[in-house]
């Protein structure tokens, strides 16, 4: 089922997630985030931003492998996943994001990662990431803690994005796929 994403406004992007346990309910959710962000277009997907205030998020970074290789066959799932190491190292990317459309600005983040987390059958895992991967991985653990890319930036691409994240939380902006505003 194709869930209607949140987007920038609803103050369910703004708060800090929890932990979740495993219920027989979870994996029909995640199988819904996968089909809600295959359907976006998106490469990842948390909670919060179809929302549920829940410490989990879905990537899927297979149809950028073109551009970035480390993405080939990085689809996954994380659950109550923990940031344990950022590299000194950064570099910056051009971001996105499915709850505010129309926006892309230039992000620095730590080139590397290393996380903790359990995949969708609960068990454990601790790896490094580094590149579109780690990226991906930062910003949608960004959306558990509750922020958004913008919170971000620096201060004049702020000014810029301002209008902006104003027309999408008035309504004014939409999405070309289901979505929820104020
Ligand atoms: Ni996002």
């Amino acid at each position: 089922m194709i869930l209607p994403i949140y987007l920038y406004g609803q103050p369910v992007l703004r708060k800090q997630a929890e932990e979740i346990e495993q219920t027989p309910e979870l994996k029909q959710f995640i199988a819904d985030m996968y089909e809600t962000l295959t359907q976006a277009e998106g490469c990842g997907l948390a909670a919060p931003q179809v929302g549920k205030p829940w410490r989990l998020f879905v990537v899927d970074g297979t149809e950028l492998a073109e551009d970035y290789p480390e993405c080939k066959d990085f689809k996954r799932t994380f659950i109550n996943p923990e940031l344990l190491e950022t590299s000194e190292e950064t570099c910056t990317y051009s971001e996105g994001c499915l709850s505010l459309p129309g926006i892309s600005e230039n992000v620095i983040r730590p080139k590397s990662i290393v996380i903790r987390y359990l995949d969708e059958n609960f068990e454990e895992h601790e790896e490094e990431f580094t590149g579109f991967q780690a990226r991906i991985i930062q910003h949608e653990y960004d959306h558990l803690e509750g922020h958004v890319f913008t919170d971000r930036i620096s201060p004049i691409r702020k000014t810029f994005a301002r209008n902006k994240l104003t027309a999408i939380a008035k309504g004014k902006v939409g999405a070309r796929y289901k979505y929820k505003r104020q």
